[in-house]
Formats: C-alpha cells, sequence, structure tokens
C-alpha cells in the first residue's frame, strides 16, 4: 500500500523508545522501500544535539542491532534533530520554520515523552499552526495515571487535535498474533461457534518479561505493572478475545466492539480485590542465568510499593462471557519472555475411556504473541502404535516463522505506518481509555486503602505464590506449554 511523504516528529528523541523502538522501525520500513524520497524524520529533544551528533547515535544503535552500514548511512540522511525544550520558548520558531519547508507532507507528532508535557507540546503545536488537516498526533501510553489524569490530557490535547487526528498508541495491537486474532475468530467457521460460556472454561492471558527495570526508574516507580501494562496492553488482548463480531473492519467499528467489553468488565475495588488480585514486587534473584539485583536495590534502597507484578480474575459480565473468569497476569524479571493467550474449552461431556487410557485434557487454543510467534490447538489423540488406546495430548502447532519463513515485523512497523495512512483502526479512542482507567481506579484505591506492600518474589520466578492460589483456588491452573 503506497505511503505519502511524511515529516515524523518524535518528541522524546532520545529516550529509550525512540532509540529502541522507533528509529529500528522507521529503519526496517526503510530498508523495505516504504519511506518515500523527501520524507524527513526529525528527532526532538532537550540534549543540545545537531544533526550529525543525533545521526552518530542512531548509527551505533542501528548497527547494534546487525544492520547493513551502508543502508544505515542512506537511511540516516533523511533523520534530522532540532533542540527543544517544551516548556522554554527558544527553538521553537525555528523548529515550526523546518516543518514549515514542506507544507504538503503529512506530519505526524509523536509524543514519546512524559504524558505531563502532552499539553506543553500540543499548545505549542497549535500555536505555530502545525495542527491542521493532514497532521496527526501519536501519544505513548500510558495516558495519564488515573481516570482524572487521562481527561485532562485527552481534554489539553483535544483543544488542539480533533479525535480524528489524535492516535493513542499501544502497541500490542501492531503484534502480528493480536491481528491474527480478528482473522482466525471470523476468518474461520471453526471457533466462533464455540467461542461463548457455553464452550468456553476460561481464559488466560500472560506477558512475562525477563527484563526489569533498566534505565526507567523514573517512569515504572511512579506507574507499576497495572497502570503499565494491564490498564492498556493485557486489556486489550482482552477485548480481542472477548468482543463481538464488528460490523466490518472499519475503525469505529471495531472500536466500538472494544468499548462494549471494557464497560461489561466487573468492578474490581476494596469489596473483593483481596481475592481477585495480586500483586508482587521481585528481589534478588537469577535471570536468564545472571544473578540480578531486587526492584529495592534497583531504587537504591528507596522504599517503594510500586507493583513489578499483577494477577488478577477478570469476569465479564454479558451473555457471551458470563462466569467465564479471565486471568491474566504480567511481571517483570520473571523466568522467560513470553506473552500467550490460552483459550481453554469445556471439557467433553461424557468420557467413553476407560481409566487406564490416562486423563482427558482440556483442548487448549495457544496464541503465542512473542517470542517465536504462533498458534496452537491443544487436541487428544491416540497415543501411536500398539498397547491399547491411550491418550495423549498433543498440539497442532503452527509457528509463523516456520510456516512463512519470514521474520514478522515489530509492531511499531506497522503502526507508525498506520497513522502515516490515516488508519485509526489498531489505536484507542478515547472513550476506550477512559473505560478501561474506570475499571483500573477501583483497583488501584483498593490497593492503596489496604496499605499492604507488594508480595515479594525472587527473580527468576513466576510470581509470588498467592498468583498460583488465585487461579488453584478455582481448580485451575497457569498453562504450561508442554506435553
Ligand atoms: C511497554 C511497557 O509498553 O511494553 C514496558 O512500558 C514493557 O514496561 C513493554 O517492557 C513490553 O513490550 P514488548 O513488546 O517487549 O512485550
Amino acid at each position: 500500500q503506497k505511503v505519502d511523504t511524511f515529516d515524523l516528529v518524535i518528541f522524546g528523541g532520545t529516550g529509550d523508545l525512540a532509540l529502541r523502538k522507533l528509529l529500528p522501525a522507521l529503519f526496517h520500513r526503510y530498508v523495505d522501500g516504504q519511506i518515500p524520497a523527501g520524507s524527513r524524520i526529525i528527532g526532538v529533544a532537550r540534549e543540545p544535539l545537531d544533526d550529525a551528533g543525533y545521526r552518530a547515535q542512531l548509527s551505533e544503535s542501528l548497527a547494534g542491532n546487525g544492520a547493513d552500514p551502508a543502508k544505515v548511512d542512506t537511511f540516516l540522511q533523511q533523520v534530522f534533530y532540532r533542540p527543544l525544550d517544551a516548556r522554554k520558548d527558544e527553538g521553537w520558531d525555528a523548529f515550526a520554520a523546518l516543518i514549515g519547508e514542506q507544507p504538503e507532507h503529512i506530519r505526524v507528532f509523536y509524543l514519546s515523552t512524559s504524558p505531563e508535557l502532552f499539553e506543553d507540546i500540543c499548545r505549542r503545536l497549535g500555536q505555530y499552526g502545525l495542527n491542521g488537516g493532514h497532521s496527526r498526533v501519536v501519544l505513548e501510553k500510558p495516558i495519564g495515571r488515573d481516570l482524572a489524569s487521562a481527561n485532562r490530557i485527552n481534554d489539553a490535547v483535544g483543544k488542539v487535535f480533533a479525535e480524528s487526528q489524535t492516535y493513542r498508541i499501544d502497541h500490542y495491537l501492531g503484534k502480528e498474533t493480536v491481528q491474527n486474532l480478528l482473522a482466525l475468530r471470523f476468518g474461520n467457521a471453526l471457533f466462533e461457534p464455540l467461542w461463548n460460556a457455553s464452550h468456553i472454561d476460561h481464559v488466560q492471558i500472560t506477558v512475562a518479561e525477563t527484563l526489569g527495570l533498566g534505565r526507567r526508574a523514573g517512569y515504572y516507580d511512579r506507574a507499576g505493572a497495572l497502570r503499565d501494562m494491564v490498564q492498556n496492553h493485557l486489556l486489550q488482548l482482552l477485548c480481542m478475545v472477548a468482543m463481538e463480531p464488528p460490523a466490518s473492519l472499519t475503525p469505529d467499528a471495531v472500536r466500538d466492539e472494544k468499548l462494549k467489553v471494557l464497560r461489561s468488565l466487573k468492578r474490581i475495588d476494596e469489596s473483593n480485590a483481596s481475592q481477585l488480585t495480586v500483586r508482587g514486587q521481585y528481589r534478588a534473584g537469577v535471570a536468564e542465568g545472571q544473578s540480578v539485583p531486587g526492584y529495592p536495590d534497583e531504587l537504591n534502597g528507596t522504599k517503594s510499593d510500586t507493583e513489578t507484578f499483577v494477577a488478577l480474575k477478570a469476569e465479564i459480565e454479558n451473555w457471551r462471557w458470563a462466569g467465564v473468569p479471565f486471568y491474566l497476569r504480567t511481571g517483570k524479571r520473571l523466568p522467560e519472555r513470553v506473552s500467550e493467550i490460552v483459550v481453554a474449552f469445556k471439557p467433553v461431556p461424557h468420557s467413553i475411556f476407560d481409566a487406564s487410557a490416562g486423563p482427558l485434557a482440556q483442548n487448549r487454543l495457544v496464541l503465542r504473541l512473542q517470542p517465536d510467534e504462533g498458534v496452537k490447538l491443544w487436541l487428544t489423540i491416540k497415543d501411536p502404535g500398539p498397547g491399547g488406546l491411550r491418550l495423549r495430548h498433543v498440539p497442532l502447532d503452527m509457528s509463523f516463522a516456520e510456516a512463512f519463513g519470514v521474520a514478522q515485523p515489530d509492531a511499531y512497523e506497522r503502526l507508525l505506518l498506520d497513522v502515516v495512512r490515516g488508519n485509526p483502526t489498531l489505536f484507542m479512542r478515547r472513550d476506550e481509555v477512559e473505560a478501561a482507567w474506570r475499571w483500573a481506579d477501583p483497583i488501584l484505591a483498593a490497593w492503596a486503602a489496604s496499605g499492604e506492600a507488594p508480595r515479594p518474589y525472587a527473580s527468576g520466578s513466576w510470581g509470588p505464590s498467592a498468583s498460583v492460589a488465585l487461579i488453584e483456588r478455582d481448580g485451575r491452573t497457569w498453562h504450561e506449554d508442554s506435553e
């Protein structure tokens, strides 16, 4: 699909996200010939760099990813840098003049900064008239830290950019497997008739990371796992699993259905949070074979009750899902990096097999988002060979890399080009963000009211044992992807 010539400005251009994700994503699109000649990528941050200094930084981080140096060089000719402080006057005239040099370009302003700066940046963009019809603004998550602050940000941005120009990014929606959920659910006759409380026992969504705090203490310690991961990424995954078939794939048709799911989430508050949620914080341990410090050590001993792990039992109060628990968990410093959605079906209504055949296991559909994207459908078959009828549980296994022989593009690659093309389907609408906070706020309030510290867990473990107890209390277990 053709992409128009564009200017993409990254506020927070020297930050972790820009260097680790956004610029590599743009570079990959460039290598695939999708960055039209004449398009400009403009990094903006407070550091007093010039184009050459910025390019040198990027060249280093791109080369670290094994990129072809000649291609990196030509790509960097399209990359520029302007020092700018969102809260000060100087630099803005020159910046506006630079953008003004190309009045025909699609303009994308990517705010990869702390949300506290969104208002100042948008005000300036408005002041300089950079918010016209072919301008778009991209807001990184989390939008605010609760409903009230999200509303303030959305109001401030909304004074300058129309909702149709506002792209609230949740990069999980750009992951291949997440989009594949739409194809699997609505492109096959097989699943949809079973996709409801009559046939599905429960759903699990796990996003496990091996990484710890890294360089992000300033942001993360004020956020915690519920705000950083659950309110956005995990809820978006839950919506994709649970939503009704949209009338079409137009942006609003899809987002209307997701919104209905968010609004049907059962409230978790002081009355039930202690049964339905578990918070954890990692301590020293071994992650990927290396000894790693605990969260308090990484904060240099500053006391913190921020959670780095959350497990919870969500429920969707509607006809399709009544009584089907959605168990969500996410954490840092867990034993492996794995993100997956597990749809566990109900058992057969009656077993005709002898006890000697072995136990019947649940059918499970496992959608793996990372590291190796693919779909597995766990089935019961007869153990091959003589020796009587013994049952065995095996996966029909489709790894995308094996099946298609191509590496999947990073989520940001797709989403950045969607912004340029003006397609907001995979971005969150304002009312979705609000509904997600409306669900998350009472959980945060319940935790604050309880005054309890998060439960410690060793780095390299699957979180506090209470997370296992949360699901085992219901006679279920967290999925382990082995026969
Ligand atoms: C980000 C969170 O949104 O997602 C990070 O802020 C997290 O804390 C990251 O590490 C995970 O993304 P991915 O694509 O690596 O699973």
